[in-house]
């Protein structure tokens, strides 16, 4: 079948454009593709590159396609809904009880035979399993019974350098002694929140708030207080500066830069602001930055520690979702808090694992932690676009979809009848596990909300299981009308 006719009374480049519309409506293109590139698509259509050009600007124009800097141009979901405001009007501390509603999730995100779009585990997008384990071969044949004894308490050398390394390539000044390596990101959240607070203390969190941060809040005995969050750049900084003047705040415990779950990314600009505020205040930031590496388009952002300038920024880091969570290993940049956290850290867990540290060690110096995150990155990007996509096609109109800009989750408002709770019941019992929104709460906001984990290998099986989830919520709101 000839794609374009020359001798048609239409323009080429429009024959070009219905071909690649056609194309993405009988789904041979789908949402996160890349379209052939200029000159690939000239030569195969026998048109001039200038012809392919015009299709793909009219297309981009018309919002099916994006072009992306430097590696072509994808075909777009069509974005309805976008979600932008979060639910958060008022601003009062609470106790934190969320710990049963975890629990269930929890128990329902590990069990075996499950669809896994609870659990947010990017790495296994695309995992990185041979190359990790070929260094750990060298390391055990090099290290030797080395490998099995206790690692330094505050963390292996050769892992410091290269964490420090890292944030030069960021353009930020880390002296290796202070990188305090810890088991996972909750590890080091614990560490810095223990470092700045105690219990009975105000923090302020993020509305969503990743339940992680709330589960620690209460096993601390702490409050939180929520703050509204805008779902495209990060918290509401003058919602934050009326609540630094009328509550007694002992620290801010934010996911600065990539957002869980949101997905939201803010800019260099905006986290400066942040920092400046809170230092203005003389309050603690705990930013957590496990995400930061999974940015969709580049430059990764900035730590907010290198805006600091009073020392009172902590970093929390992690492997877990970049490289492998069965690691446990995560790193805190405690800013001017490092006595007491590395003190908390013997205390707490003595040391964490060697050989891991080693094995990660190598696989940064190797470069293959950046060939790894290279490929990584945009399969998570084109992952994400095929669950919009499947999302605005088997949930009711009214659903709201979240814009992920990195990371590896989808945060969905549905329609307000709609109860996330027996939704997650209903969903495990047809063996999808899903995260209700309540969770990410202390003041049971987001009982419509549901989050959903795009960090798997794509599959058939994941998108009838969004079919299932979708025809559940119709069938939900059916009853309730
Ligand atoms: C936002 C956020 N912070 C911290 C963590 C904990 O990371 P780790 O597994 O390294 O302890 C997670 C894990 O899901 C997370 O999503």
């Amino acid at each position: 079948m000839i794609a374009v006719d020359k001798s048609a009374q239409s323009f080429l480049y429009q024959q070009v454009v219905e071909l690649i519309v056609q194309q993405v409506e009988n789904g041979t293109l789908r949402p996160g593709d890349r379209l052939p590139s200029l000159r690939r698509l000239s030569n195969k259509l026998e048109v001039s590159i200038p012809t392919v050009r015009q299709a793909y600007l009219e297309l981009e124009r018309h919002g099916r396609i994006e072009a992306r800097p430097k590696s072509g141009y994808f075909v777009q979901a069509k974005r309805i809904n976008p979600l932008v405001r979060t639910q958060c009007k008022s601003c009062k501390p609470v106790e934190v009880r969320c710990r049963n509603l975890i629990d269930r999730v929890y128990s329902s995100i590990h069990q075996p035979g499950m669809l896994p779009l609870g659990i947010a585990n990017p790495s296994l997008a695309s995992p990185a399993t041979k190359t990790l384990h070929r260094a750990m071969k060298r390391i055990m044949a090099r290290a030797e019974a080395r490998s099995l004894t206790y690692a330094p308490f505050y963390g292996e050398p050769g892992l410091c350098r290269q964490i420090a390394y890292r944030y030069l390539n960021q353009g930020g000044s880390v002296d290796p002694n202070e990188v305090l390596i810890t088991n996972g990101g909750q590890e080091a959240l614990t560490l810095a929140l223990k470092s700045v607070a105690q219990p009975g203390d105000v923090i302020a969190v993020e509305s969503p708030a990743y339940y992680g941060m709330l589960e620690l809040i209460e096993s601390l005995d702490m409050l939180a207080l929520e703050i509204e969050t805008c779902a495209v750049e990060g918290i509401e900084l003058k919602q934050l500066e009326r609540a630094l003047k009328s509550h007694r705040i002992a620290a801010c415990l934010f996911s600065s830069a990539i957002n869980n779950p949101l997905g939201c990314l803010s800019s260099d600009e905006y986290r400066r602001e942040l920092v400046e505020l809170l230092e203005r205040y003389q309050v603690p930031l705990i930013e957590d930055d496990v995400y930061g590496e999974l940015f969709f388009e580049g430059p990764r952002p900035r730590p907010a520690q290198f805006f600091s300038r009073k020392g009172l920024v902590l970093t929390a880091g992690s492997f877990s979702k970049t490289v492998a969570p069965g690691y446990r290993i995560g790193w805190l940049l405690p800013g001017s808090y490092g006595e007491e956290a590395r003190k908390l850290k013997r205390a707490l867990s003595c040391s964490s694992g060697l050989l891991q540290q080693l094995t990660l060690a190598d696989f940064m110096a190797s470069h293959d932690y950046d060939r790894h995150l290279n490929r990584l990155r945009p399969i998570l990007r084109q992952n994400a676009e095929r669950m919009v996509a499947c999302v605005e096609k088997y949930f009711p109109a009214q659903t709201a979809i979240s814009r992920p800009r990195g990371g590896s989750v989808l945060w969905l408002e549905l329609p307000p009848e709609i109860s996330s709770e027996p939704l997650f019941e209903a969903a495990r019992e047809q063996c999808i596990s899903i995260v209700p929104g309540g969770i990410f709460s202390a003041e049971n906001r987001y009982q419509n909300f549901v989050r959903l984990s795009f960090g798997h290998p794509w599959s058939e099986e994941i998108e009838h299981g969004i079919e299932t989830l979708g025809r559940m919520v119709q069938q939900q709101l059916q009853k309730a009308a």
